[in-house]
């Protein structure tokens, strides 16, 4: 037995009876954390998580590509809703892939909060899809990854991931207060609604996204399995709200550094302004507090600049269950990252040049995002200012009311006229990115637009790149995720 299968923390209650994982593989969207890298985490017992975000358009990608290894349609034949099987199918299949330079047919945009019925089938299915083929052959954990902003779509992600078993739900980016009673809900099919923020107010009350099981018959299949619920937070104090005032139990935390991949909490307070490029700084009040972490007596794993054997040491002295790691993971074999990104990346890493910008304004949730400077992508600015302006996935927009108090949808990364006619500021377009084009582009599948215009990559990493090099076994040049987990589990191994 290798170490990576070894070493599984005992204490605490977990999604997984009662082990505890001790190292997390990151979820990281778009499908970079991918079904076949948390697969192989998974395998080797530690937790393995899928991205559930904007997985339906990566599923339907996935099918209009010709579905190489048939591994969707696998997965889809175990779906337990067969109409919903043969429509996705039907719909989206192409046994020969598409024809060169043709678009892809998108996934619609939600139009109103619940979606369509296409919308929500292709959600669940998707999910379902996802987390089935990350669990396939092996009985370790696996988990999937929401954000918490991206309100429309999350119940059907979740229904799609429990339909698949899923072992543990892990979700940042805002409070995930309603979770863990949709969780319990979706467990025995009830139907579930779930508050969207909006912009402005509606006469009617809260705006409510709302999913019900009994659209597919879901009472049927009989209860399914709750997943443990891992809330990201960046302070001590929010997880004290989260056992507070969340509707359901929690089973842990996973507390995020600033330093971490992807997006990230922006400073407290405030914080102290930016620096000459264009970075948020953080101050002490960022600073974690891992005794107030120990004292909420649930297990925690820490991220963000934890991918070395000595990192993961001193989070398990501090009396962390272990940690979570994105990066290392993002570049290895399995991932989703198109290979000639990860071979660029490694190639810098190796040397020692590689640059992580955390840019406060690139996403169009006013997080701070952080970027990986790399040419051919949309990190160079002035390639990304030539750029058509153009929404057509509509994950990150928000809703907001229009004046005849209607539900409308904007993102300040679309078409500027399109923002400020719908209400919004111009100055909040400035410095947008167009997240959902660029990820999906950073998993090989490009949307080619209308005029031929091929969206490109933008690259997100933690500030730790050089945990790249560190994980490479000596003279190779790639590397797999079992590479990586001994790696973090060699300074631990055998040590419960
Ligand atoms: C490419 C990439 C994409 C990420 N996407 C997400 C995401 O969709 N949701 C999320 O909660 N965290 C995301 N993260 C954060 C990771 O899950 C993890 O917490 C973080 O990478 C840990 O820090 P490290 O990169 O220093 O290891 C992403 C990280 C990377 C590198």
């Amino acid at each position: 037995m290798d170490a990576s299968s070894q070493h599984t923390n005992e204490r605490g209650r977990g999604g997984h009876g009662g082990h505890l994982p001790t190292i997390i593989q990151g979820g990281m969207g778009v499908a970079v954390s991918n079904w076949r890298l948390a697969n192989a985490v998974a395998s080797q017992g530690q937790l393995g998580v899928v991205s559930g975000t904007g997985i339906d358009t990566v599923m339907v990608r996935r099918l209009q590509d010709g579905d190489i290894g048939g591994h969707i349609r696998r997965a889809l034949e175990s779906f337990p809703f067969p109409d919903v099987t043969k429509e996705m199918l039907r719909r989206y299949f192409l046994p020969d892939g598409r024809p060169d330079g043709k678009a892809y047919a998108r996934v619609p945009m939600a139009t109103h909060v619940d979606g369509s019925p296409l919308k929500r089938a292709v959600t669940m299915a998707a999910n379902f899809v996802e987390v089935f083929l990350a669990k396939e052959g092996h009985d370790g954990p696996v988990g999937v990854n929401l954000l918490t902003k991206i309100q429309l779509p999350n119940l059907a992600s979740l229904y799609g991931a429990m339909l698949a078993k899923v072992d543990y739900v892990l979700m940042g980016a805002g409070i995930p207060l309603e979770i863990p009673q949709a969780l319990d809900k979706l467990s025995s099919h009830l139907a579930t609604s779930m508050k969207v923020d909006l912009i402005g107010k509606l006469e009617a009350g809260p705006l409510m996204a709302t999913i019900d099981p009994a659209e597919w018959d879901g009472a049927s299949l009989g209860p399914l399995q709750r997943p443990a619920f891992l809330p990201i937070i960046s302070t001590h104090a929010l997880g004290k709200v989260m056992l507070k005032r969340a509707t359901g139990s929690i089973e842990g935390f996973v507390v995020e550094y600033p330093v971490a991949g992807g997006h990230n909490a922006p400073p407290r307070g405030g914080g102290g302004g930016l620096d000459e490029r264009g970075q948020p700084i953080y101050g002490e009040r960022d600073a974690v507090d891992l005794d107030a972490m120990r004292a909420l007596g649930m297990p925690f794993w820490l991220a963000g600049g934890s991918g070395s054997p000595e990192r993961v040491r001193a989070a398990l002295d501090a009396g962390a269950a272990g940690v979570q790691v994105g990066t290392a993971f993002a570049y290895c074999d399995e991932s989703g990252l198109a290979p000639e990104l990860k071979r660029s990346v490694i190639d810098q890493a190796v040397a020692g040049t590689t640059d992580v910008l955390t840019d406060a304004r690139a996403s169009p949730t006013g997080y701070p995002f952080k970027v990986v400077t790399l040419s051919g992508t949309n990190s160079d600015e002035e390639r990304y200012q030539a750029r058509t302006r153009v929404c057509d996935l509509g994950y990150l927009r928000d809703a907001y009311t229009t004046p005849e108090g209607k539900i409308g949808f904007r993102c300040a990364s679309e078409p500027v006229a399109d923002y400020v006619a719908k209400g919004g500021d111009v100055a909040e377009t400035v410095g947008r990115k167009c997240l959902c084009n660029a990820l999906m582009a950073n998993v090989g599948m490009p949307q080619t637009q209308k005029g031929g215009e091929v969206e490109r990559p933008l690259l997100t990493s933690g500030d730790d790149m050089d945990v790249i090099r560190r994980v490479l076994p000596p003279g190779r040049t790639n590397y797999g995720a079992r590479d990586v987990l001994d790696y973090l589990l060699s300074g631990v191994a055998g040590a419960r």
